[in-house]
C-alpha cells in the first residue's frame, strides 16, 4: 500500500473510526508479514543525566536545578548481567550530551560489554558527537545509535532548541552514522510547541526517504522547570496514527512502543503495539538512579527493579498475543 500526502494528511485528522481502525489493521498486517508476532525487547541503561545542551523541551536541560549522576563503568556491566539473565540481547546506553563520557570511557565500556557479552548487540544514545568519535565508538564495537531528529522542519527545530543548536548538524550526525555502517535510529515527539500537520508531513517524509532502521516516536509530556513546562501533552491518539503510518510506508522498521505513552495511557505501549509498533525497551538502570532521569513529568518507572520492569513487559505482550524472543533483534 502507498500512500499519497492528501492520505496521510486525511488519515492524520480524519474523525472517522473505521478509517483509523483499518489503519491499525493495515499496520500489524504489515508489521507481521516482516516479523511475525514478536517484540523485541531492549534494555535501557541510562548511564548519565547531565547535559550540556538546553534543549526547551527537556527535563534535564543544563538550566533545571535538579540532581544529576552518572554511573561508573562497574554499575552499567552489572546492568548488563542482570538484564542478559532476564533474557536481554540488546543493551542501549543513554545519556544527555555529557562531556565526562569522553570517547575513551565509552569505548572502554563499550568494549567491555562487547567482551563480557559477545551475543548482544550495543545501542549508543549519547547525542551529538563528531565523526571521528562515531567511529571509534562503531570500532570498540558499538551496533547502533539513537539520534532522534526532533523535527524535519528547520524553522520548528530553532523553536524547540536554543540558537547554539543546528538542524544542519543534527542531520549531519544522522548521515555520519549511517555511512559508518550503524543501524539508525531517528524520531520526533508528536505534540512538541509549534508542530502542525505540516512539520509532521516532514516527518513522514524525512523518514520515508533516509530510511532509518529504528524510528523513536512518543507524545510530548511537558516538564518541570522548563520553558514548556504548561504545554500541553502530545496526543496520544495521533502518535498511534503515526506509527501506523510509518510502519505501512517502512515496512522493516524497528518501531518501539515508547515509555511516554505509557507514561500518557496505562495501556499505551500495548495500543502501540496494535498499531504496528513491535519494540519495547524496559529500564534496566539502577533503582535509585531511575527518579532522576526526568526528561519530562511522571516519566515511567515500572516496577522498582529490572527483573518487574522485565516481567511487566513480558505480562503485557502476552496479552495481547505477542511473543518476546531472547533475541538481538536485528533490522531485517
Ligand atoms: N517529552 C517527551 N519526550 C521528550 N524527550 C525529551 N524531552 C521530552 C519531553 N518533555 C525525548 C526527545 C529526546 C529523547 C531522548 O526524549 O525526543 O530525543
Ligand atoms: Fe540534553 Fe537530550 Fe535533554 Fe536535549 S533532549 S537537553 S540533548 S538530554
Amino acid at each position: 500500500m502507498s500512500f499519497s500526502s492528501s492520505d496521510i494528511e486525511h488519515l492524520l485528522t480524519t474523525s472517522d473510526p473505521t478509517a483509523v481502525d483499518d489503519l491499525f489493521a493495515e499496520a500489524c498486517r504489515v508489521r507481521d508479514a516482516v516479523y511475525g508476532r514478536l517484540v523485541f525487547m531492549r534494555g535501557l541503561i541510562e548511564i548519565t543525566s547531565h547535559c550540556r545542551n538546553n534543549c526547551l523541551y527537556c527535563g534535564l536541560r543544563r538550566d533545571v536545578q535538579c540532581r544529576r549522576y552518572r554511573l561508573s563503568e562497574e554499575q552499567i556491566l552489572d546492568c548488563c548481567s542482570i538484564g542478559h539473565r532476564l533474557g536481554f540481547r540488546t543493551f542501549v546506553l543513554q545519556g544527555g550530551e555529557d562531556a565526562w563520557f569522553t570517547d575513551e570511557r565509552v569505548c572502554h565500556i563499550v568494549g567491555a560489554i562487547r567482551s563480557r557479552f559477545p551475543d548482544c548487540a550495543i545501542t549508543l544514545s549519547l547525542g551529538e558527537r563528531g565523526r571521528e568519535s562515531f567511529a571509534r565508538l562503531k570500532e570498540a564495537g558499538a551496533d547502533r545509535y539513537l539520534l532522534r531528529h526532533e523535527t524535519a522542519d528547520p524553522d520548528h527545530y530553532a523553536l524547540l532548541h536554543p540558537a547554539e543548536m543546528s538542524f544542519a548538524h543534527r542531520m549531519q550526525c544522522l548521515r555520519d552514522l549511517r555511512d559508518l555502517g550503524y543501524q539508525v535510529g531517528a524520531g520526533f515527539m508528536v505534540g512538541s510547541p509549534g508542530q502542525s500537520i505540516a512539520t509532521l508531513m516532514k516527518d513522514i517524509e524525512f523518514i520515508d526517504t533516509f530510511r532509518p532502521e529504528m524510528v523513536g516516536i512518543g507524545p510530548f509530556i511537558p516538564a518541570a522547570g522548563t520553558p514548556f513546562e504548561h504545554r500541553p501533552a502530545g496526543s496520544v491518539e495521533l502518535t498511534l496514527r503515526l506509527l501506523a503510518i510509518i510502519r505501512i510506508i517502512h515496512p522493516h522498521v524497528l518501531l518501539p512502543a515508547t515509555s511516554a505513552l505509557g507514561t500518557l495511557h496505562p495501556q499505551g505501549r500495548e495500543r502501540a503495539i496494535a498499531a504496528g509498533a513491535n519494540v519495547v525497551m524496559p529500564n534496566l538502570s539502577p533503582q535509585d538512579t531511575r527518579a532522576l532521569y526526568s526528561i519530562y513529568n511522571n516519566k515511567l518507572a515500572t516496577g522498582s527493579e529490572a527483573a518487574e520492569s522485565a516481567a511487566d513487559i513480558r505480562a503485557r505482550m502476552a496479552a495481547i498475543g505477542m511473543q518476546v524472543p531472547t533475541a538481538r533483534g536485528d533490522y531485517q
